[in-house]
């Protein structure tokens, strides 16, 4: 199978631009070897339809490129291509390096909030390790919660900077979750995107007949996702009104409010909400990943003064 993962246009600060450096990945993970092996064009790949192997290589990612050593997601939860979340992070900096003379800040004291950071803690990962943020995430999955905070536990570089808190009311975005004192520079979220369990299931049976080009009955996931992680009701406009909505009670707790919206005819739901709520500013950031396009929607009320303001703490 070709290496599904080599994809062109990604950010240009993105790791993961080129083809994957199997013999240079195996040398971090020395296990990865075992998933890898010659495909016909005669280039080594692994099965992206084999979820230890797509995991495996997870792993072997996340220890060369971002110094994790210690990653692991229960069984079945969504395992992150890694490529494409870097994108979302990449295009955080640039967000704030406009408002920074063109400079990315760097350090702790730049702080994200990542709505949904499931079990796999990638984003706060990412960002931790190329920019050094620091990062809240929150869940509504008790265990999801709990296998983020073991893998920030178990990296000393992620201790201390990335700090989990649990959504009690899945009615919420951020109530509950931002305090009254938190200051965010930005907001990130990938949100739930289908509308029900059988939508989520059909998605992801497509995604393994299009890798294996062979019908398949149940999908058996490569990338996972457990209930949660892949549907809400209403899906993803249902999920990022509700987050537009609440984001004008933060108002002021928050730079960048942003999230990603995977379909483009959710767009114009999503321009309408924000034309009701009336926020400063809002824009569109395309992300291109080979042949797919998703996109972030960013938002901010707050004015110009403001913004000049705020940035003084960087
Ligand atoms: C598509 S997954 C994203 C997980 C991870 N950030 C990633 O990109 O791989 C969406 C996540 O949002 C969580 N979620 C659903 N409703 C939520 C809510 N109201 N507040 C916070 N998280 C929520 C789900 O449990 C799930 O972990």
């Amino acid at each position: 199978m070709a290496d599904k993962e080599h994809k062109k246009n990604l950010h240009p600060r993105n790791f993961h631009n080129k083809r994957y450096d199997f013999p240079q990945l195996i040398q971090s993970l020395p296990k990865l070897a075992d998933y890898v092996f010659k495909n016909k064009y005669d280039d080594l790949s692994i099965d992206f339809a084999d979820s230890k192997a797509v995991l495996t290589l997870n792993k072997a990612i996340l220890s060369h490129f971002y110094n994790i050593k210690e990653w692991s997601i229960p069984n079945g939860y969504l395992c992150p291509p890694i490529p494409g979340r870097a994108d979302y992070i990449h295009y955080i900096a640039d967000i704030l390096a406009k408002s920074n003379n063109n400079k990315i800040p760097n350090g702790s004291k730049i702080k994200g909030l990542d709505i949904g950071i499931g079990a796999n803690c990638i984003y706060p990962i990412v960002g931790n390790s190329v920019y050094g943020w620091s990062f809240v995430g929150s869940d509504i999955e008790k265990k999801s919660i709990e296998s983020s905070k073991k893998i920030i536990e178990s990296n000393d570089s992620l201790n201390g900077n990335i700090e989990c808190r649990l959504q009690t009311n899945s009615d919420n975005i951020f109530t509950g979750i931002i305090k009254k004192d938190d200051k965010f520079d930005f907001t990130l979220c990938n949100p739930p995107f289908h509308k029900s369990q059988e939508e989520a299931q059909a998605g992801s049976k497509r995604k393994v007949q299009n890798l294996t080009k062979q019908v398949v009955k149940k999908a058996s996931l490569n990338f996972g996702g457990k209930s949660n992680e892949l549907w809400c009701k209403g899906g993803e406009v249902a999920f990022i009104k509700t987050m537009i909505k609440q984001s004008k009670k933060y108002a002021k707790n928050c730079f960048w409010f942003s999230t990603i919206v995977s379909k483009k005819d959710n767009l114009r739901f999503i321009y309408d909400t924000l034309d009701y709520v009336k926020p400063m500013e809002y824009k569109t950031i395309q992300m291109k990943q080979g042949q797919k396009i998703s996109r972030i929607v960013i938002w901010t009320f707050l004015s110009k003064e403001e913004q000049r303001q705020w940035v003084k703490n960087w």
